[in-house]
C-alpha cells in the first residue's frame, strides 16, 4: 500500500464516522510562542481541547505536519525523523474511549476500509494508574471485547502511558498499539515486550490519548471541562509496516531520494549520512514552505542547523560543496509531496537552501582547515560559526579525540551569555572566566575606548591578554604615552565606571556591526552574524562598542578602581598597557 493510499484511507475511514477533514496547520504554531514547532497533531488544536468551539464541529480528522528536533543525534537510525506526518482523529468533547478503541482496532485490521493488519501481530498498552488517575480498566475491557487476548495488553506507568505536550496543557492516560515487524514474535511477557520494543522487533504505530486532564507547571491539576480524544499515528511508521520495511527510508516516501544519494555518492556511500541528508532536506523544505528562513535564533536557527548538518553529510559522502546537493535533494521531494502539500511548490525554497549552502560552504572550508590544524573546537564553534555537533561528529569520524568535558565547560560558560552558540565571537587572550577576569575583560573594552577618546581615534587594538591579576592590551600608537595622557585615560575609565553604564550584548550581521564602527581585532576572522558588546548610558549612547563573545559584567559599577601599571613599546608603532582593577 502506497503512502498516499494510507493517508487517504485514514481520512476517509473517519470521515465515514462523522469526522470533518481539516488540512494540516503550519509547522510554526500561530498562537503559541512557547514552542518553536508543532511537534504533535494536537498542538494546533489545543484551544479546542480546552473547550473553545471548533468551526468544523466536534469530530475532526487530519494529517498534521510535525517537526521534532530535540534528538537530532538519533537521526540516521530506523525510527527518528525531524519531520513526520501524524495522522489523527479527534473528539472535542464528543465520543470517548469506547468509539476510539473500536475504531482504532477496526482501522488497523479491516481489509476493506483500513490497513488489514494481522491481529496476531498487534500488542497494546494501557495506563497502570497513579495518584492522578486509576488503572485504565475500561480501556483494557474494551480491547478485550474486540478479541484482544488479555496477555497482549500491558499496563505501563505514566512515564510511558500518560501523554502531555509539555508541562502545561491538556493531557491524559493513553493506550498504544504496537506491531510485530518480524512476523514471529508471538506472545510476550511484560519484560519480553519491553525488550522486543527496544530491539525494534515490535514498534509503536498508534497512540490513543484520552485527554480529560490538565497539567500546570508539570503537575496534573484536575479534569478539563470536556473529555477529548487525541490520537496520533505516524505515517512514516505505518508506511514502513505496510510495505514490509524496517524503516521509512525504504518506503515510497523516502527510498527514491535515498537511491539517488547512493548513486551520487558511489563508493563513498554510507547509510547514515544518506539518511541524515534525506531527513534534513525534507524538513528544510517543509519549514521554508511554512515561512521559516535561516537565521541565528529560534526556528531559523533550527533550519540553519538542519541545512548545515545535511551539507556536512554530503561533504562526508565526497560530494562537492559546490554541487548544491541539499537543495537538489529537496527538489526531489517536491514531486513526492506536492499533491498533499501544495505550499512546497514555492520556488523560493530552492534559492533559500542553495544560498545557505553557499554560505556554509565558505564557513566549512575555512573551519575544516582550522580543525585539521588542531584548532580548539570551542574556538571553531564561536569564531568560525562551526556547529558544535558537526565538530564532534567530524572528530569522531576522523578518530580525533576531543576533550568533551573541557569543551562543554567552555560552552556552558559561553552559552550562559550567548543565546546561540554559533554566533558569538570569543576573543583570544581571555584565560579563564572567573569573576576577576570577567571584570578585567569589561575594563579592557573601556580602556580601548578611553585611549581612542584621549589619545587618538585612530588607535586600533593589536592584541590582548587577560589573567586573574591584570589585563594587557597592545594597540597601535605612534608615540610613548605622556604621563598626562595616562592620567587622563585612567580618569576617564574611572569616571565611566562610576557612571554605572550598562553592558549590553547585541547580535547583528557583521556588515551592520562594521557600519556602526564596532571595534574589531585586526586580522581576526568573524562569522556573518556577530555579537557586539555596547557599554552605554541609560539613553543608549555608547561609550564603547566592540565585537566580542563576552563574558562581561552587566554594569560598569561592578568594576572597582581602574589603574594603569605600565606602558611600554612592543614593536614599531605598537604600544602595550598593563592595568589592574583594585
Ligand atoms: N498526541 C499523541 C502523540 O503525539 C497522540 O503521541
Amino acid at each position: 500500500m502506497q503512502s498516499n493510499e494510507i493517508r487517504s484511507r485514514f481520512l476517509k475511514f473517519f470521515e465515514h464516522r462523522g469526522h470533518k477533514i481539516i488540512p494540516s496547520a503550519s509547522l510554526v504554531p500561530e498562537n503559541d510562542p512557547s514552542v518553536l514547532f508543532n511537534t504533535a497533531g494536537m498542538q494546533p488544536l489545543v484551544p479546542y481541547l480546552l473547550g473553545q468551539e471548533h468551526p468544523m464541529g466536534k469530530r475532526i480528522v487530519d494529517v498534521q505536519k510535525c517537526v521534532r528536533t530535540g534528538d537530532l543525534e538519533d537521526i540516521g537510525d530506523n525510527r527518528h525523523f525531524s519531520f513526520f506526518e501524524m495522522m489523527g482523529n479527534w473528539s472535542l468533547g464528543d465520543y470517548f474511549k469506547e468509539d476510539t478503541i473500536k475504531w482504532s482496532y477496526e482501522f488497523l485490521t479491516s481489509k476493506e476500509e483500513g490497513l488489514g493488519l494481522d491481529p496476531k501481530r498487534l500488542y497494546f498498552t494501557i495506563f497502570e494508574g497513579d495518584e492522578n488517575a486509576p488503572f485504565d480498566q475500561e480501556a483494557k475491557d474494551l480491547w478485550m471485547s474486540l478479541g484482544v487476548p488479555e496477555h497482549r495488553i500491558y499496563a505501563l506507568p505514566a512515564e510511558d502511558n500518560w501523554w502531555s505536550p509539555g508541562d502545561n496543557g491538556p493531557c491524559g492516560p493513553c493506550s498504544e498499539m504496537f506491531y510485530d515487524m518480524t512476523g514471529d514474535v508471538g506472545d510476550l511477557t511484560l519484560e519480553g515486550f519491553i525488550e522486543a520494543n527496544k530491539k525494534e522487533d515490535i514498534i509503536e504505530i498508534w497512540n490513543d490519548v484520552f485527554m480529560e486532564y490538565e497539567k500546570e507547571n508539570g503537575k496534573v491539576i484536575g479534569k478539563l471541562k470536556q473529555k477529548n480524544v487525541d490520537t496520533g499515528a505516524g505515517l512514516e511508521r505505518i508506511t514502513a509496516v505496510m510495505q514490509g520495511k524496517k524503516t521509512a527510508y525504504e518506503t515510497d516516501l523516502l527510498s527514491g531520494v535515498m537511491n539517488s544519494i547512493k548513486e551520487k555518492a558511489g563508493e563513498k556511500y554510507n547509510e547514515r549520512s544518506a539518511r541524515i541528508i534525506t531527513d534534513h532536506s525534507r524538513s528544510a523544505m517543509f519549514l521554508i514552505s511554512d515561512g521559516v528562513i535561516p537565521a541565528n535564533k529560534d526556528q531559523g536557527y533550527v533550519l540553519r542547523r538542519l541545512i548545515r548538518r545535511a551539507v556536512m553529510q554530503a561533504h562526508n559522502l565526497g560530494i562537492s560543496l559546490k554541487d548544491h546537493f541539499v537543495s537538489n535533494t529537496m527538489l526531489a521531494f517536491v514531486d513526492i509531496y506536492k499533491d498533499n502539500y501544495p505550499e512546497i511548490t514555492n520556488s523560493n525554497i530552492f534559492k533559500i537552501i542553495s544560498d545557505e549552502e553557499d554560505k556554509f560552504a565558505t564557513t566549512l572550508e575555512h573551519g575544516l582547515k582550522e580543525f585539521e590544524k588542531g584548532v580548539d573546537p570551542f574556538i571553531l564553534a564561536t569564531t568560525y560559526g562551526f556547529p558544535i555537533e558537526l565538530t564532534l561528529e567530524l572528530a569522531q569520524e576522523k578518530g580525533i579525540k576531543i576533550d568533551v568535558e573541557d569543551f562543554s565547560k567552555k560552552m556552558t560558560e559561553h552559552q550562559k551569555l550567548s543565546q546561540t552558540s554559533s554566533a558569538g565571537m570569543f576573543k583570544g587572550g581571555l584565560a579563564n572566566h572567573n569573576e576577576k577576569t570577567i571584570r578585567l575583560h569589561t575594563a579592557h573594552h573601556m580602556l580601548l575606548a578611553a585611549l581612542q577618546e584621549v589619545v587618538s581615534p585612530d588607535i586600533k587594538q593589536k592584541g590582548s591578554n587577560i589573567t586573574e591579576e591584570r589585563l594587557r592590551i597592545d594597540f597601535t600608537c605612534d608615540h610613548k604615552l605622556t604621563d598626562e595622557e595616562k592620567k587622563k585615560v585612567e580618569d576617564l575609565v574611572n569616571e565611566k565606571i562610576k557612571a554605572g553604564l550598562n553592558v549590553v550584548r547585541r547580535e547583528m550581521p557583521f556588515i551592520e556591526a562594521e557600519k556602526i564602527g564596532a571595534q574589531m581585532e585586526f586580522g581576526a576572522k568573524y562569522p556573518e552574524v556577530v555579537s557586539v558588546y555596547f557599554i552605554e548610558d541609560e539613553k543608549g549612547s555608547p561609550f564603547s562598542k566592540e565585537f566580542c563573545g563576552g563574558p562581561h559584567v552587566s554594569n560598569t559599577s561592578e568594576l572597582g578602581h581602574f589603574k594603569i601599571l605600565k606602558e611600554e613599546a612592543v614593536s614599531a608603532g605598537v604600544r602595550r598597557i598593563k592595568a589592574i582593577l583594585e
